[in-house]
């Protein structure tokens, strides 16, 4: 039989008894899994100091695909969240999240069957932040096309893997045009690619009301990394909370598997535990392995037992776990077996990190964005070296030239000088060292060109 060797982390809390509910499942399956059990969790920090051992990253790292079951994350003592740590060294750059309504549990709409694809490293999650003056708070959003590209290419391949019709880019590229405009000319660069699937692209603001209107009319969603934090936990509301949400970190090289919710230490160990968000993350991991057929069996039996009624007691019923695991491994025994397919496993997903750059023209320096600490604008000089003083906005609101606006003037001002010419390193350098020491700055941006196109935003009112 083929098997593929999956990485096993039974976490704490309630994690061992749902990881264990799994295994007899898949084994009642036959699914082509072979376990790995790995630790990580509370127990970790008195057994090696740290709550995931290098042992288990090493594990994950060997066999490209692991399940993990909930961890606590303790409060205070310096202890990283296991789940930040293993996304960030693995680089796992999209979160993915099946939402699909089941029958007997109980939510407003009926037939949700959406993926959220939310890109998973980038964004404002790099948290890079800083104090500018002590009246402006400024966070760096870095958006990148290695990562916005990577996120369209794993949304397409699944799609087209799962025979999903239709992806939708969501952005707000009509605000933010350098940064979402990225992501959405990414996604497109992408989609070009997948001329069998269809694609659009929605603001995130209309995503928002539509979910809610008519979530049906979605199938699969890319988005960037806050807007998908947020969407991703509203379409968990959709299809009845977290205690039901799958969902799975994908990397160029491994991907893990993961319940969305906790490790519930409140009801840990008293056989109450609801394995279903886990079991359907490793009905996500099957489909994302190319065993496909496995995964509808699983999907099937899990849909049949919550149709006779057969649920714990989180969502109404009052099936301990190892009841409604039974009742799971039952139904499976009713539906026709499936057997491992070598063809249909070699299918999974994989995207290559060489294929993730792009090429890139040439670009010129058309001066630079320099931002300065003062209310009073008239301190600035007109002109500095080769470069001239063209506009000054105020939290991105233009106030010079022309009238000064009626605005609250914050002490950050954006001043953009330009010149004619290209300019050079040095050029910038001697507009540096020239500039009025009275005024400080904080940071400057060089405003830069490729083929007479500008690449940096115009303030509001240019
Ligand atoms: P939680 O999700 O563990 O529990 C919230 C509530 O939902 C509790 O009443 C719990 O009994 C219930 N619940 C959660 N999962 C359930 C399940 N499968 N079956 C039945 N009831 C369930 O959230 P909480 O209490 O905020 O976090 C507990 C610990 O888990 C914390 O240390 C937190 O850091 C950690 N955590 C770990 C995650 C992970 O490893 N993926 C994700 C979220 C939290």
């Amino acid at each position: 039989m083929v098997k593929q060797t999956v990485t096993l982390i039974k976490g704490d809390g309630i994690g061992p008894e749902i990881a264990e509910a799994i295994k007899t499942i898949f084994a009642a399956a036959n699914a082509p899994v072979a376990w790995e059990e790995a630790d990580a969790g509370l127990y970790c920090i008195e057994k090696y100091g740290n709550g995931l051992p290098k042992e288990t990253l090493d594990s994950i790292a060997r066999n490209g695909i692991a399940l993990k079951s909930p961890t606590t994350t303790p409060i205070g003592g310096g202890h990283k969240s296991i789940n930040v740590t293993i996304r960030k060294t693995l680089e796992l750059f999209a979160n993915v999240r099946p939402c699909k309504t089941f029958p007997g549990i109980k939510t407003r709409y009926d037939n949700v069957d959406l993926i959220i694809v939310r890109e998973n490293v980038e964004d404002t999650y790099g948290g890079i932040e800083h104090m500018q003056t002590p009246e402006v708070a400024q966070c760096l959003r870095l958006i990148t096309s290695v990562g916005s590209r990577a996120a369209a290419r794993y949304a397409f391949e699944m799609a087209r893997i799962e025979g999903r019709k239709k992806v939708t880019c969501v952005h707000k590229a009509n605000i933010q045009k350098m940064t979402d405009g990225l992501f959405l000319r990414s996604f497109m660069d992408v989609a070009g690619g997948y001329p069998a699937i269809e694609h659009s692209d929605i603001l995130i603001d209309n995503l928002c009301m539509q979910l809610v209107i008519k979530p049906e009319q979605f199938d699969v969603l890319v988005l960037p990394n806050l807007f998908g934090d947020i969407v991703s936990d509203l379409c968990a509301g959709l299809i009845g909370g977290l205690g039901v949400a799958p969902g799975g970190n994908i990397g160029t090289d491994a991907a893990v598997f993961e319940a969305v919710h906790g490790s519930a230490p409140d009801i840990a160990g008293k056989n109450l535990a609801n394995p279903t968000a886990l079991l359907l993350s490793s009905i996500q991991m099957l489909r994302y392995m190319g065993a496909t057929d496995h995964a509808a069996l699983i999907e099937n039996a899990l849909t049949k037992t919550l149709e006779a009624g057969i649920k714990t007691r989180d969502i109404g019923g009052s099936a301990t776990t190892t009841e409604y695991t039974d009742a799971i491994c039952a139904a499976i025994a009713d539906l026709p077996a499936v057997a491992p397919s070598a063809e249909a496993i070699a299918s999974r997903v994989r995207i290559a990190r060489e294929e993730l750059r792009k090429e890139q023209a040439p670009w010129t320096i058309k001066g630079v964005d320099i931002f300065v600490r003062t209310t009073d604008i008239s301190l600035l000089p007109k002109s500095v070296g080769k470069l001239t003083l063209t506009m000054v906005s105020n939290r991105g609101t233009k106030i010079y030239p022309g009238d000064i606006p009626d605005i609250v003037i914050v002490d950050c001002q954006r001043c953009r000088y330009t010149a004619q010419n290209p300019l050079t390193d040095d050029d910038i350098l001697e507009f540096l060292n020239n500039f009025p020491a009275e005024l400080p700055w904080m940071h400057i941006e060089k405003l830069h060109e490729e083929n007479g196109a500008a690449l940096y935003s115009k303030a509001q009112g240019e």
